[in-house]
Protein backbone atom coordinates (compact mmCIF):
# COMPACT_ATOMS: atom_id res chain seq x y z
CA UNK A 1 0.00 0.00 0.00
CA UNK A 2 1.20 3.43 -0.74
CA UNK A 3 2.71 5.54 2.46
CA UNK A 4 0.42 8.03 3.48
CA UNK A 5 3.19 10.52 4.88
CA UNK A 6 5.14 12.66 3.49
CA UNK A 7 8.62 13.73 5.61
CA UNK A 8 9.75 17.47 4.61
CA UNK A 9 13.28 17.81 2.67
CA UNK A 10 13.68 21.42 2.42
CA UNK A 11 16.88 22.99 3.46
CA UNK A 12 15.12 25.36 4.76
CA UNK A 13 12.57 23.88 7.17
CA UNK A 14 15.73 21.37 8.42
CA UNK A 15 17.75 24.57 9.19
CA UNK A 16 14.87 26.05 11.13
CA UNK A 17 14.08 22.78 12.96
CA UNK A 18 17.52 22.59 14.23
CA UNK A 19 17.20 26.23 15.69
CA UNK A 20 13.98 25.06 17.54
CA UNK A 21 15.40 22.01 19.39
CA UNK A 22 18.00 24.05 20.67
CA UNK A 23 17.68 24.94 24.25
CA UNK A 24 19.06 28.29 24.56
CA UNK A 25 16.33 29.46 21.65
CA UNK A 26 13.93 31.49 23.80
CA UNK A 27 10.04 31.57 23.64
CA UNK A 28 10.08 34.60 21.28
CA UNK A 29 12.12 33.25 18.35
CA UNK A 30 10.66 29.98 19.04
CA UNK A 31 7.24 31.09 17.85
CA UNK A 32 7.91 32.91 15.11
CA UNK A 33 10.29 29.66 13.77
CA UNK A 34 7.47 27.43 14.32
CA UNK A 35 5.35 30.15 12.74
CA UNK A 36 7.57 30.08 9.89
CA UNK A 37 7.80 26.40 9.30
CA UNK A 38 4.32 26.10 9.63
CA UNK A 39 4.09 28.38 6.42
CA UNK A 40 7.02 26.20 4.80
CA UNK A 41 5.25 23.04 5.14
CA UNK A 42 1.38 24.54 4.84
CA UNK A 43 2.96 25.02 1.28
CA UNK A 44 3.58 21.97 0.71
CA UNK A 45 0.57 20.57 2.41
CA UNK A 46 -2.00 22.67 0.27
CA UNK A 47 0.29 21.76 -2.78
CA UNK A 48 -3.14 19.57 -4.06
CA UNK A 49 -5.85 22.53 -3.39
CA UNK A 50 -8.20 22.33 -6.50
CA UNK A 51 -7.94 25.62 -8.96
CA UNK A 52 -10.36 26.62 -11.45
CA UNK A 53 -10.08 28.46 -14.24
CA UNK A 54 -11.76 31.83 -13.51
CA UNK A 55 -12.16 35.18 -15.76
CA UNK A 56 -9.56 37.44 -15.00
CA UNK A 57 -8.92 41.15 -17.26
CA UNK A 58 -5.52 42.55 -16.85
CA UNK A 59 -4.64 46.08 -18.27
CA UNK A 60 -3.80 43.85 -21.31
CA UNK A 61 -6.68 41.30 -22.10
CA UNK A 62 -9.09 39.15 -20.63
CA UNK A 63 -7.68 36.13 -19.69
CA UNK A 64 -8.68 32.50 -18.35
CA UNK A 65 -6.34 32.03 -14.73
CA UNK A 66 -6.37 29.41 -12.14
CA UNK A 67 -7.81 30.36 -8.71
CA UNK A 68 -8.56 27.85 -5.78
CA UNK A 69 -11.57 26.34 -5.89
CA UNK A 70 -13.92 23.26 -4.55
CA UNK A 71 -13.59 22.76 -0.72
CA UNK A 72 -13.12 25.37 1.98
CA UNK A 73 -10.30 24.97 4.20
CA UNK A 74 -10.61 24.39 8.08
CA UNK A 75 -7.31 24.97 10.22
CA UNK A 76 -8.10 22.99 13.20
CA UNK A 77 -4.83 23.12 16.02
CA UNK A 78 -4.67 20.60 18.65
CA UNK A 79 -4.04 22.72 21.98
CA UNK A 80 -2.53 23.87 22.99
CA UNK A 81 0.49 23.81 21.09
CA UNK A 82 -0.94 23.49 18.07
CA UNK A 83 -2.18 26.93 18.10
CA UNK A 84 1.31 28.21 17.34
CA UNK A 85 0.97 26.89 14.12
CA UNK A 86 -2.14 28.28 12.77
CA UNK A 87 -0.97 31.99 11.74
CA UNK A 88 1.61 30.48 9.51
CA UNK A 89 -0.87 28.57 7.48
CA UNK A 90 -3.36 31.77 8.20
CA UNK A 91 -0.48 33.73 5.89
CA UNK A 92 -1.13 31.44 3.18
CA UNK A 93 -4.86 30.78 3.49
CA UNK A 94 -6.43 33.93 5.07
CA UNK A 95 -10.32 32.81 4.69
CA UNK A 96 -9.84 29.28 6.20
CA UNK A 97 -12.22 28.58 9.02
CA UNK A 98 -10.45 27.63 12.62
CA UNK A 99 -11.84 24.79 15.03
CA UNK A 100 -10.21 23.96 18.36
CA UNK A 101 -9.69 20.72 19.67
CA UNK A 102 -8.47 20.88 23.45
CA UNK A 103 -6.76 17.30 24.28
CA UNK A 104 -3.45 16.92 26.97
CA UNK A 105 -1.79 13.89 27.72
CA UNK A 106 -1.68 12.52 30.91
CA UNK A 107 1.72 12.82 32.27
CA UNK A 108 1.40 9.31 34.12
CA UNK A 109 -0.84 7.15 31.42
CA UNK A 110 0.27 9.11 28.50
CA UNK A 111 -3.24 8.62 27.65
CA UNK A 112 -4.93 11.75 25.52
CA UNK A 113 -7.80 13.49 27.24
CA UNK A 114 -10.45 15.72 25.42
CA UNK A 115 -11.46 18.72 27.45
CA UNK A 116 -12.85 21.13 24.35
CA UNK A 117 -13.80 21.23 20.69
CA UNK A 118 -15.50 23.52 18.38
CA UNK A 119 -15.07 22.84 14.63
CA UNK A 120 -16.45 25.07 11.55
CA UNK A 121 -19.32 24.19 9.77
CA UNK A 122 -20.23 22.45 7.47
CA UNK A 123 -17.02 20.61 8.18
CA UNK A 124 -17.86 17.84 5.22
CA UNK A 125 -17.77 20.21 2.98
CA UNK A 126 -13.89 21.51 4.25
CA UNK A 127 -10.80 20.12 3.81
CA UNK A 128 -9.02 19.98 7.31
CA UNK A 129 -5.70 20.62 8.42
CA UNK A 130 -4.88 19.64 11.73
CA UNK A 131 -2.02 21.10 13.55
CA UNK A 132 0.14 19.74 16.32
CA UNK A 133 3.94 20.52 16.32
CA UNK A 134 4.41 16.91 18.22
CA UNK A 135 3.35 13.33 16.74
CA UNK A 136 5.00 11.49 19.74
CA UNK A 137 2.83 8.31 21.07
CA UNK A 138 -0.01 9.28 18.86
CA UNK A 139 -2.59 9.13 20.52
CA UNK A 140 -3.43 12.67 20.72
CA UNK A 141 -3.85 13.11 17.07
CA UNK A 142 -5.33 9.95 16.68
CA UNK A 143 -8.18 11.39 19.02
CA UNK A 144 -8.37 14.24 17.42
CA UNK A 145 -9.10 12.52 13.98
CA UNK A 146 -11.78 10.25 15.40
CA UNK A 147 -13.33 13.49 16.66
CA UNK A 148 -13.52 14.80 13.26
CA UNK A 149 -14.44 11.97 11.69
CA UNK A 150 -17.49 11.24 14.15
CA UNK A 151 -18.95 14.87 12.86
CA UNK A 152 -18.58 14.50 9.46
CA UNK A 153 -15.12 15.52 8.09
CA UNK A 154 -13.68 13.48 5.30
CA UNK A 155 -10.98 15.17 3.76
CA UNK A 156 -8.27 14.97 6.59
CA UNK A 157 -4.64 16.31 6.64
CA UNK A 158 -1.92 16.47 9.46
CA UNK A 159 0.36 18.46 10.11
CA UNK A 160 3.20 18.13 12.44
CA UNK A 161 6.92 19.46 12.82
CA UNK A 162 8.13 16.37 14.86
CA UNK A 163 7.48 12.48 14.91
CA UNK A 164 8.39 9.81 16.76
CA UNK A 165 8.12 6.58 14.54
CA UNK A 166 5.82 5.33 17.41
CA UNK A 167 3.40 7.77 16.39
CA UNK A 168 3.71 8.29 12.59
CA UNK A 169 3.10 4.33 12.42
CA UNK A 170 0.17 4.62 15.00
CA UNK A 171 -1.66 7.76 13.09
CA UNK A 172 -0.89 6.34 9.86
CA UNK A 173 -2.64 2.79 10.49
CA UNK A 174 -5.63 4.06 12.71
CA UNK A 175 -6.29 7.12 9.86
CA UNK A 176 -4.67 5.64 6.14
CA UNK A 177 -7.12 7.78 4.40
CA UNK A 178 -5.87 11.30 5.35
CA UNK A 179 -2.41 12.94 4.80
CA UNK A 180 0.34 13.41 7.32
CA UNK A 181 3.04 15.85 6.53
CA UNK A 182 5.77 15.88 9.16
CA UNK A 183 9.14 18.30 9.49
CA UNK A 184 11.49 15.30 10.32
CA UNK A 185 10.75 12.01 11.90
CA UNK A 186 13.03 11.65 15.01
CA UNK A 187 14.25 8.50 16.51
CA UNK A 188 12.10 7.07 19.28
CA UNK A 189 10.66 7.59 22.36
CA UNK A 190 11.85 7.97 26.09
CA UNK A 191 10.32 6.42 29.02
CA UNK A 192 8.61 9.84 29.59
CA UNK A 193 6.80 9.51 26.02
CA UNK A 194 9.09 12.49 24.57
CA UNK A 195 10.27 12.66 21.63
CA UNK A 196 14.15 12.06 21.48
CA UNK A 197 16.27 14.27 20.00
CA UNK A 198 13.15 16.37 20.36
CA UNK A 199 12.76 19.95 21.22
CA UNK A 200 10.92 19.61 24.83
CA UNK A 201 7.82 20.27 25.86
CA UNK A 202 6.26 22.08 22.64
CA UNK A 203 3.45 23.89 24.16
CA UNK A 204 5.46 25.10 27.16
CA UNK A 205 7.98 26.62 24.75
CA UNK A 206 5.73 28.22 22.84
CA UNK A 207 3.75 29.54 25.50
CA UNK A 208 6.37 30.26 28.27
CA UNK A 209 5.26 27.99 30.58
CA UNK A 210 7.18 25.20 32.61
C1 LIG B 1 1.64 17.56 23.50
C2 LIG B 1 1.68 17.85 22.01
C3 LIG B 1 0.67 16.88 21.46
C4 LIG B 1 0.84 15.69 22.37
C5 LIG B 1 1.62 14.66 21.64
O1 LIG B 1 0.56 18.17 24.09
O2 LIG B 1 1.42 19.18 21.69
O3 LIG B 1 -0.66 17.37 21.51
O4 LIG B 1 1.55 16.13 23.52
O5 LIG B 1 1.73 13.49 22.38
P1 LIG B 1 1.04 12.13 21.93
O6 LIG B 1 1.34 11.94 20.46
O7 LIG B 1 1.75 11.12 22.79
O8 LIG B 1 -0.42 12.19 22.21
P2 LIG B 1 0.33 18.20 25.68
O9 LIG B 1 -0.48 17.03 26.09
O10 LIG B 1 1.66 18.36 26.34
O11 LIG B 1 -0.57 19.46 25.86
P3 LIG B 1 -0.24 21.02 25.63
O12 LIG B 1 -0.13 21.24 24.13
O13 LIG B 1 -1.44 21.69 26.21
O14 LIG B 1 1.03 21.35 26.35
N1 LIG C 1 4.74 16.49 23.71
C1 LIG C 1 5.74 17.39 23.61
O1 LIG C 1 5.50 18.60 23.72
N2 LIG C 1 6.98 16.95 23.40
C2 LIG C 1 7.26 15.63 23.24
O2 LIG C 1 8.44 15.29 23.02
C3 LIG C 1 6.21 14.71 23.36
C4 LIG C 1 4.95 15.16 23.59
Amino acid sequence: MKENFFIMDHPLIKHKISLLRDKRTGTNEFRALVNEISMLMGYEALRDLPTENVEIETPLEKCMTPMIAGKKLAVVPILRAGLGMTNGILALAPTAKVGHIGIYRDEETHEPHEYFCKLPDPIEERIVLVTDPMLATGGSAVTAINFIKEHGGNHIKFMCLLAAPEGLGKLSAAHPDIQIYVGQLDRELNEDAYICPGLGDAGDRIFGTK
